[in-house]
């Protein structure tokens, strides 16, 4: 009998946030595959001898994602009920998409079971809504991970500058000089609030806030690490009207 893979999204990293669901499945699965996203306290909370580390290898490179699909498929077709546990949601720059094809493509059954993104989360819990009707009416989420300045690049700077949406970049504290200035050049005003939250939800909870003109400045000058995400438009300027009630 073939088991079966669920694909978790395990939240932005306080414990609380995982769902009821989530919670239910790591308690409950025969192996819990994860990376370091998660984060400890999460990864900590399913005994060591039911779950796989398959973030980074033993000489630090990660491991390949093919590998981690083919573990998947062993495992479900020796019978066990698998958790594959992602920081977030599994679908939103978590790669989830593609072991979810790998799997049908191999005929093994599984389930996704939606987590928090910290696309949302992050500038949440820093008093930084999404969307608001005076602000923004769209939101894109958007990798920093790759050079704007490249030839082909995957994102459309210039046209995400005309969306005047909130755009939330994920992976992006290494590039933000390259994608702000990539954003002035596309014509958003410079003044444009920008917001950077550090390790959302979990301790060392870090915000630096800026414009699109200031913030690789107070990047730097509040020393903002990954995993952190930017949020760029009016809304990241509604966490000055509320911050004092923010338990941070
Ligand atoms: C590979 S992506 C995975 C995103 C994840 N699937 C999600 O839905 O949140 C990793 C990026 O997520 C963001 N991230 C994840 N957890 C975070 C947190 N607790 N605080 C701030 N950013 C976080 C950072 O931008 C980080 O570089």
């Amino acid at each position: 009998m073939t088991g079966k893979v669920y694909l978790v999204g395990s939240g932005p990293g306080d414990p609380e946030l995982l769902t009821v669901k989530a919670r239910r499945l790591l308690d409950e699965a025969d192996v819990v595959l994860h990376d370091k996203l998660p984060g400890p306290e999460i990864i900590e909370s399913v005994p060591e001898e039911r779950r796989i580390d398959v973030g980074k290898r033993a000489h630090g490179d990660r491991t390949p994602q093919s590998e981690i699909n083919e573990r998947l498929v062993e495992l479900a077709r020796d019978g066990k009920t698998v958790v594959r546990l992602k920081g977030g949601d599994a679908f939103v720059f978590g790669r989830g998409g593609e072991e979810m094809l790998y799997l049908a493509d191999h005929e093994v059954p599984f389930e996704v079971v939606p987590g928090v993104t910290s696309a949302v989360a992050a500038p949440g819990v820093a008093g930084i809504p999404a969307t608001h009707r005076e602000h923004a009416s769209s939101v894109s989420f958007v990798t920093g991970h790759e050079d704007p300045a490249k030839e082909e690049s995957a994102v459309n700077w210039e046209a995400l500058a005309a969306t005047e949406g909130t755009i939330v970049v994920l992976m992006g504290v290494t590039r933000l000089p390259d994608y702000t200035a990539a954003l002035r050049e596309a014509g958003m005003d410079p003044e444009t609030p920008v917001a950077l939250v550090e390790r959302a939800t979990r301790s060392g909870q870090t915000v630096a806030t800026g414009t699109l003109d200031t913030i690789v400045e107070r990047r730097d000058e509040v020393g903002i690490e990954p995993p952190a995400v930017t949020v760029i438009g009016g809304v990241a300027g509604i966490r000055e009207e509320v911050v004092r009630w923010l338990d941070e």
